[in-house]
């Protein structure tokens, strides 16, 4: 398990600069995606699986790029913790899966899991980024304000791209 507190706070921060600092330039949304999900996946001991689902029509998730075993390829905003996310623009946090009873379970694994909207300055909705961790009660406020940072940096810079479908 990643450690708490401060260093885990320092971490999100040293991780959001190296995503900034290898996007600048970068105008593909995917590209930018696969990059954070990269990033993200290997600096933290208690993520298991790490990754984007995209909007690509009003009302539908998408897989998009990721790390870790293989993710299901479409939620629809009604389903799931990815679709709560999605429906009310807002992270969903989820100490247990078990006891959100419209979990969708990717991988028997699982124990808890963070989804974070990734939304433009505008508030139009991009993507939700995804993180899974086999430990029970793995994320709290830390993961929470590192990831939100890190996905309103993607909003701000793919707001109104040609490579993303908002
Ligand atoms: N658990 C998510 C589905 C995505 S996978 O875990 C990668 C959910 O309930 O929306």
């Amino acid at each position: 398990m990643s450690p708490r507190g401060a260093p885990r706070r320092a971490a999100y921060e040293n991780v959001r600069q190296t995503i900034a600092s290898l996007l600048d330039g970068e105008d593909d949304f995917v590209a930018a995606m696969a990059t954070a999900a990269c990033e993200l996946h290997h600096a933290f001991d208690h993520y298991d699986w790490t990754g984007f689902y995209r909007v690509t029509r009003p009302g539908l998730l998408v897989v998009g790029p990721y790390q870790g075993g293989h993710g299901c390829l479409r939620i629809p905003f009604e389903r799931g913790v990815c679709g709560k996310a999605a429906r009310d623009r807002a992270t969903v946090l989820v100490p247990d899966v078990e006891a959100f009873p419209d979990h969708i379970a990717c991988s028997s694994t699982t124990k808890s899991e963070i989804v974070v909207p990734v939304l433009t300055p505008e508030g139009a909705l991009l993507a939700v980024l995804d993180v899974d961790s086999d430990a029970p009660g793995a994320f709290d406020d830390d993961d929470r304000s590192g990831l939100e940072a890190i996905c309103a940096d993607l909003g701000r810079a793919f707001s109104g791209s040609p490579s993303t479908p908002a």
